[in-house]
């Protein structure tokens, strides 16, 4: 049976990578007979300038039906003044929510061959493999009430709602003690429960959650401490589950130990295991048009959408393997490059990858 795939480049760099990870996609359909089909739709600033509307029912539909997608970036300064409601980043948190993509999964990996590339000593970095489970259709991304409006005094204010229900951290709980006992069995649930109620509740969820796997080591870290030992001793890590916002947060920190956020892939994942994979990146519009975006993260997305959403795991090591060499070959793109290694543009880095997948 056919799967299907539907592409959605979106803006900025996001049509430029995928452009790469498609050529890497379409190689190992091929190559290993997947059957998958691919389909392109429009989302973000691109679906803005077209239909007038960020995520279009056309594209709701086609993602709907699809077994997974895969996502560029989307934003962009010209959609910047537009209300909310309108944002190209309203597309992408609607196809979350719209599909239930409660579980996002963002592995923070170092590449041996990068760690001069990180921000940090390689003492402190080589060897890092974390996974960040965050939540991704809750919390303060969605709760109500939110706006802006103006009290009576005639000032304005701003306000969101941070709110969690049982079920939800239940949900996401057993995703990240599921991930941890294929790992080394260490979770890591980041809250605020030192000042926030709804994550007074997280850290109860999680505890009584956590009797259900007694193997697994629960740890409990407030946030801004988190991000403090990110930085200071990430390799304490194993797995790490938070909320929408702390985990937005924490996985760009994440990023910048292995060396660029262009190397983070991320996949968001259902019940159904129907899942999204993007980069963990935005439409980076500081370099967009270019050519200079590091393709790998989209790269890594696709091996993760191998994996988790088509049954491929082979082609997935492929992929990942493919990665691993071209960076042994010394190829880098501007944000991972280092003294002695040779600079690329974003197709050279696809076309190293494709070759070799073909060595
Ligand atoms: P960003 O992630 O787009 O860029 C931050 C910095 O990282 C920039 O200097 C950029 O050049 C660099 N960078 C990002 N990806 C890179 C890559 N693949 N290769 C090399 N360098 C890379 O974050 P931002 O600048 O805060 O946001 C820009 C726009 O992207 C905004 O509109 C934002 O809302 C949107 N955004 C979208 C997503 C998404 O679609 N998933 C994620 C984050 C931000
Ligand atoms: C991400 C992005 C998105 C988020 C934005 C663009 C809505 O930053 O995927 O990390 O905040 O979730
Ligand atoms: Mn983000």
């Amino acid at each position: 049976m056919s799967k299907n795939v539907l592409v959605l480049p979106g803006d900025g760099i996001g049509p430029e990578i995928v452009a790469e990870a498609v050529k890497v996609l379409e190689w190992v359909n091929d190559r290993f007979g997947l059957n998958i089909e691919l389909n392109e739709g429009l989302v973000g600033g691109a679906a803005i300038d077209a239909t007038g509307g960020p995520l279009p029912e056309a594209t709701l539909n086609a993602a709907r039906n699809a077994d997974a997608i895969l996502l560029g970036a989307v934003g962009g300064h010209k959609w910047d003044k537009l209300e909310m409601a309108l944002r190209p980043e309203k597309g992408l948190l609607g196809l979350r929510s719209n599909l239930n993509l409660f579980a996002n999964l963002r592995p923070a990996i170092l590449y041996p061959q990068l760690a001069a590339a990180s921000s940090l000593r390689p003492e402190i970095v080589s060897g890092l493999d974390i996974l960040i489970v965050r939540e991704l259709t809750g919390g303060i991304y969605f709760g109500e009430p939110r706006g802006i409006r103006t009290r009576e005094d005639g000032v304005r204010e701003g306000y969101n709602t941070y709110i969690y229900s049982e079920p939800e951290i239940e949900r996401i709980a057993h995703v990240a003690f599921q991930a941890a006992q294929k790992r080394n069995k260490r979770l890591c649930s980041v809250d605020k429960a030192n000042v926030l109620e709804v994550t007074v509740l997280w850290r109860e969820v999680m505890t009584r959650v956590g009797a259900e796997y007694p193997d697994v080591e629960l740890s409990h870290m407030y946030v801004d401490n988190a991000a403090m030992q990110l930085v200071r001793a990430p390799k304490q890590f194993d797995v790490m589950v938070t909320g929408n916002m702390f985990g937005d947060i924490l996985s760009d920190c994440a990023a910048m130990l292995t060396g660029s956020i262009g190397m983070l892939p991320s996949a968001s994942l259902n019940d159904q295991q129907q899942g999204m994979y993007e980069p963990i990146h935005g439409s980076a519009p500081d370099i967009a048009g270019q050519g200079i975006a590091n393709p790998l993260a989209t790269i890594l997305s696709v091996a993760m959408m191998l994996r988790y959403s088509l049954q491929a795991a082979a082609a997935a090591d492929a992929i990942e393997d493919a990665v691993s060499r071209v960076l042994d070959a010394g190829l880098r793109t501007a944000d991972i490059m280092s003294e002695g290694a040779r600079k690329v543009t974003t197709a050279e880095m696809g076309q190293a990858v494709l070759k070799a997948l073909n060595e």
